[in-house]
C-alpha cells in the first residue's frame, strides 16, 4: 500500500480483520474510539509510525498514544505503580490516558515516544477499536484522525474530508459518542492533569483521593519541551477567527451556542446550539463537528457563548481557548 492512492471506507461490522491485516503490512488504518476517530499504525513499526507522522503533517516531537486492548496489554508497555493501577482499574476501558514509566521491554518504537523515556497509554472503550486490537494483537499508536492541527474527527467524513489519499482505511463506525480527546493523565510523583478531556478531572481526584496538579504554564507553551504537545497553544483549530465568551452576535459572526437562552443577534444568523439542554456531555458529544460545520459556512468568524467549566466544559473550554488563539 503506499501514499497516494484511495482511501478504502469499510463498515465496521466484521472490519477487524481486514485492519488488522492492513496495520500487519504498515498500513495506516482510521476508527473510531469512544473519544474521537484515531489514525493507527502499528506501534512496534517505526516505518508505520513515520508514515503516520507524514501523513498527519506532525511535528516529530509530538508523542503519539498506544492503545492496547487491556490492562494486561499495557502493563507489557508501561510500568504501573499503586496509584496509576486504580485508575486503570477504574477508568479502563475508557477515555483515559496515562503517561508512565516505559516498560523494560517495551516494544513501541522510540519514533512513536518521540525518545521520551514514558509512554502514553490507553485502552479504548469503542467496540470497533477493541476487536481490531484484538485481532492485531500488538499495540496500536493512534493520534487523533486529522490533519495536524485541525480539528479533531468525530464521524468517518471528517477523517476522509482530512486524509483522503494519505491513508489505507478507515473503518466507519458512524459518529463517537464521547466527542473530545481522552484526559491525560501524568503518573509522576504528584499525579498531573496533562490534557482535560472526556474523563472529567472530579472523577479521578475521587478515585485517588488527592488533587490532581496541573503542569506549569511555561511547559506547555515551550514547544521543545513538550509535556503534552497536545497543550501547544494553537492546536485545534478552525480557519475562521473564534471569539469565547460572547455575550452578543455580531453581523459576520455565526454563533456557536450553549444552553437555552440565546444572546442578542442569535436571531439573524447561523447557530448551532452545543446542547440546548445546556448538557455538558451532549455538547462534548457536538463540538469538533459544530466547529467545522460553522468553519465552513459563509460567516467571517464565529462566537462561542459561555460554558461552563465544570465537569467535561473543563475539556470543552480547553479546546475552545486553543481554536481562539489568533492565527497567521
Ligand atoms: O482520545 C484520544 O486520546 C485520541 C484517540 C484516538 O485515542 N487520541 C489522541 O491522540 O488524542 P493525539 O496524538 O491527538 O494526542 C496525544 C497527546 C498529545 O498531546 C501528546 O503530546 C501526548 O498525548 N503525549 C503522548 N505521549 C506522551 C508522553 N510520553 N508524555 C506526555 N504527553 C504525551
Ligand atoms: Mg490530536
Amino acid at each position: 500500500m503506499k501514499l497516494g492512492l484511495n482511501t478504502a471506507v469499510i463498515s465496521a461490522a466484521g472490519a477487524a480483520d481486514a485492519a488488522a491485516r492492513c496495520l500487519e503490512g504498515g498500513g495506516l488504518v482510521a476508527f473510531p474510539t469512544e473519544t474521537v476517530y484515531g489514525l493507527g499504525a502499528d506501534a512496534t513499526n517505526a516505518r508505520a509510525v513515520a508514515r503516520l507522522y507524514e501523513a498527519k503533517g506532525r511535528p516529530a516531537f509530538n508523542p503519539l498514544i498506544a492503545h492496547v486492548r487491556d490492562l494486561e496489554a499495557a502493563q507489557r508497555i508501561a510500568r504501573f505503580d499503586d496509584r496509576s493501577l486504580r485508575l486503570a482499574e477504574a477508568f479502563w476501558p475508557g477515555p483515559l490516558t496515562l503517561v508512565l514509566s516505559k516498560a523494560n521491554e517495551c516494544p513501541v518504537s522510540d519514533l512513536a515516544t518521540a525518545g521520551l523515556e514514558t509512554i502514553a497509554v490507553r485502552v479504548p472503550a469503542h467496540p470497533v477499536a477493541q476487536e481490531i486490537l484484538r485481532a492485531f494483537g500488538k499495540p496500536v499508536v493512534a493520534p487523533s484522525a486529522n490533519i495536524s492541527g485541525h480539528v479533531s474527527p468525530t464521524i468517518a467524513a471528517h477523517v476522509l474530508g482530512d486524509l483522503d489519499g494519505r491513508i489505507d482505511l478507515i473503518v466507519d463506525g458512524g459518529p463517537v459518542s464521547v466527542g473530545v480527546e481522552s484526559t491525560i493523565v501524568g503518573c509522576f510523583e504528584t499525579p498531573m492533569l496533562l490534557r482535560p478531556g472526556g474523563l472529567p478531572r472530579e472523577d479521578i481526584e475521587r478515585v485517588l483521593g488527592e488533587k490532581l496538579s496541573r503542569p506549569p504554564e511555561e511547559a506547555a507553551a515551550d514547544e521543545s519541551h513538550p509535556l503534552a504537545p497536545g497543550m501547544l497553544a494553537s492546536h485545534y483549530a478552525p480557519r475562521k477567527a473564534v471569539r469565547l465568551n460572547a455575550r452578543d452576535v455580531k453581523a459576520d459572526e455565526a454563533l456557536l451556542a450553549f444552553g437555552p437562552r440565546m444572546i442578542s443577534g442569535a436571531d439573524k444568523t447561523h447557530v448551532m446550539n452545543l446542547s440546548e439542554a445546556g448538557d455538558l456531555v451532549e455538547a462534548a458529544a457536538n463540538l469538533f463537528g459544530y466547529l467545522r460545520e460553522l468553519d465552513a459556512g459563509g460567516s467571517r468568524a464565529i462566537a462561542v457563548m459561555t460554558i461552563p467549566d465544570e465537569g467535561l466544559g473543563e475539556a470543552i473550554n480547553d479546546r475552545l481557548r486553543r481554536a481562539a488563539v489568533p492565527r497567521s
